[in-house]
């Protein structure tokens, strides 16, 4: 037996007890008569005393220890003079009979405390390390808590959990695919599944029922913070629902996720549809812990506040939004020019803003345009009252929209508003079926192509494709897209509507589909599913900007593993083996 307890567990009730412990030696302090050593394990840091009056031999051996050597020591455990209450194992010691090292370490490149002096490169080359660190092994340990508490509920819903292959073809996610040669196949490629969505919906026809899996997905896209080329998904799937049975099954689950890894107890989560969120929050993942919505001054409908006054930038834009930064309208002239270069650069024309002065009047960057009278109409319909800020955009509908989206944003950091600690939660609905793509001029499913239409716009999908809502859902928190999902279509003559709307020819739907859609010969049962993001959801419980931190083994921004170096280049042999 190496160990009778833990580094994390020993206190005042083990008082006198001989104990071993087995560990990492993270520090040691030489105090002349006196040595102590911190011993760390998983569960925490056990404080160790050498006495050089009571044992000169051991003293000295102790002394002669490196960092991060591996020990296993016996001794016995005894009230600590000077406590520190901060730890589990702050009011004892062992005072150390025998010690044995366990295996020798090199000094490590940076520390291995939770304040490192390892910059980000270096602890990702060596990571093994940098787990050892307590700040990275608790987001891991987050993590096993959320997969855990996923799997809990899951399984008393009656979900069953199934893998699925990894060697698969192309899945129609919209990514680009990582491919894998085949040695057996000559010139031909497996692809690695950007989510298990075919084989999903083959288990609904399987009879499945209720399946669900916690699931690495694979997407050769840029990399941002909150995408790796490999992330895993809690992908699910239903038979026999409808939107409302997903919504009501999943809301359970982020309900019971909150509360079990958070202790937050979420209320009933409001929904929005889409074409709100792109009103409002100029995205179709707002962040809704602030308000701040868009005001529309003009729009396709409506023009009365900003029209007939002779200004050219308005009369000219397709929309003209204001959003209010509540207590901003001490901003200065330096600030403001900052923040209109802000918006240059994401290729605005300007700026314009409007401040409500203490006695209520409105003084804008456009007086010599607008009145009082008309200000004072911008003022309300934005609900500004006096010490507010006005900060309007104008221009072409969808740039607007985004780059005010942007600033949205950016001055709720400023104010303080997206505070790490609080936690909004909102599904957005409807989403569009499809969308136009002017460069390749055809249609591209907005989520997939199993996404079935919502049933009173199925009319439309040859007439009016742009104008189909999807039967299709996102759950947005903190303004993180963290899950999505569909109901699918399960009519094999819808689907290959949607194909050709696609356009898809026969023998192209044959060849990549032709699986599926042979499946749905065999009664397909009316089905719908969701997928959330593992990693995502982690950062946001663990109050991260990067799904990186909760990853074990992550990529680097160039999509590199920097530790094992991968990657890398195949040997010749091996290449013609694969016959490339
Ligand atoms: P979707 O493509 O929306 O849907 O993915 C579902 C969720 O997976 C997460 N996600 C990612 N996380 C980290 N890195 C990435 N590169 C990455 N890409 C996606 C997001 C996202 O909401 N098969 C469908 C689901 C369905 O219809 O049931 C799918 O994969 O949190």
């Amino acid at each position: 037996m190496y160990r009778s307890h833990t580094c994390g567990e020993l206190n005042m009730n083990h008082v006198g007890q001989t104990v071993q412990l087995a560990g990492w030696l993270q520090k040691s302090r030489d105090l002349g008569g006196l040595t102590f050593i911190d011993l760390r394990d998983r569960f925490g840091l056990t404080q160790l005393t050498f006495n050089m009056d009571t044992d000169e031999a051991l003293c000295k051996q102790a002394r002669s220890l490196g960092r991060e050597f591996v020990l296993q020591v016996t001794g016995v455990v005894k009230e600590r003079e000077s406590k520190n209450l901060k730890m589990p194992t702050g009011e004892i010691e062992i005072i150390v009979t025998q010690i044995h090292i366990l295996n020798e370490s090199i000094t490590p490149p940076f520390t291995i405390e939770d304040e490192t002096d390892g910059g980000e490169d270096l602890r990702m080359k060596y990571r093994y390390l940098d787990i050892r660190r307590n700040t990275v092994r608790e987001k891991l340990e987050l993590r096993h808590r959320v997969s855990t508490e996923t799997r809990n509920y899951l399984d008393k819903q009656r979900f069953m959990e199934v893998e699925t292959p990894v060697l698969i073809k192309s899945t129609p996610e919209g990514a680009r695919d990582f491919v894998v040669p085949s040695r057996l196949n000559p010139g031909q490629f497996y692809a690695l599944p950007q989510s298990p969505q075919t084989f999903k919906q083959l288990l609904m026809v399987a009879g499945c029922d209720r399946y669900f899996q916690l699931v690495k997905c694979f997407r050769d896209e840029d990399l941002r913070a909150d995408r790796q080329p490999e992330f895993t998904q809690i992908d699910c799937e239903m038979a026999f629902v409808e939107r409302e049975d997903i919504l009501n099954t999943f809301e359970g689950l982020v309900k019971h996720l909150f509360m079990q890894v958070k202790g937050v107890d979420i209320q009933e989560i409001p929904r929005m549809s889409y074409d709100d969120a792109m009103r409002y929050y100029g995205c179709d993942k707002p962040d809704t812990r602030f308000e701040m919505k868009f005001v529309e001054l003009k729009n396709h409908e409506s023009n009365d506040l900003v029209a007939g006054a002779d200004f050219k930038v308005f009369d000219d834009a397709e929309l003209v939004l204001a959003i209010n930064a509540s207590n901003c309208a001490v901003y200065t002239r330096k600030q403001l020019d900052e923040l209109t270069d802000w918006v240059k650069d994401k290729g605005m024309s300007g700026m314009i803003y409007a401040r409500v002065e203490a006695d209520g009047n409105v003084k804008s960057s456009v007086d010599k345009f607008y009145n009082q009278e008309r200000l004072q109409a911008w003022a309300l319909a934005s609900q500004a009252k006096p010490g507010d800020l006005l900060l309007v955009l104008s221009g072409k509908k969808d740039l607007t929209q985004k780059v005010m989206g942007d600033l949205r944003l950016e001055m709720g950091q400023r104010l303080g508003l997206r505070d790490k600690t609080k936690f909004s939660c909102l599904w957005v609905l409807d989403f569009p079926l499809v969308e136009w793509s002017e460069e390749d001029k055809r249609w591209y499913a907005m989520h997939h192509p199993f996404t079935s239409p919502r049933p009173e716009h199925i009319h439309m999908l040859e007439s009016n494709p742009g104008d189909v809502k999807a039967n299709a859902y996102d759950l947005v928190i903190n303004g993180w897209e963290v899950g999505g999902g569909s109901i699918r279509i399960h009519d094999r003559t819808l689907q290959g509507q949607m194909f050709n709307l696609l356009g898809f020819t026969a023998e192209e739907t044959q060849e990549k589909f032709g699986f599926l859609l042979d499946a749905f010969k065999y009664g397909a049962p009316p089905h719908g599913g969701i997928a959330f993001g593992l990693d995502r959801l982690c950062s946001l419980f663990g109050g991260a900007d990067s799904i990186r931190d909760f990853i074990a083994f992550p990529k680097n921004n160039s999509g590199r593993d920097v530790m094992i170096d991968a990657p890398g280049p195949i040997d010749e042999k091996q290449r013609k083996e694969l016959g490339l």
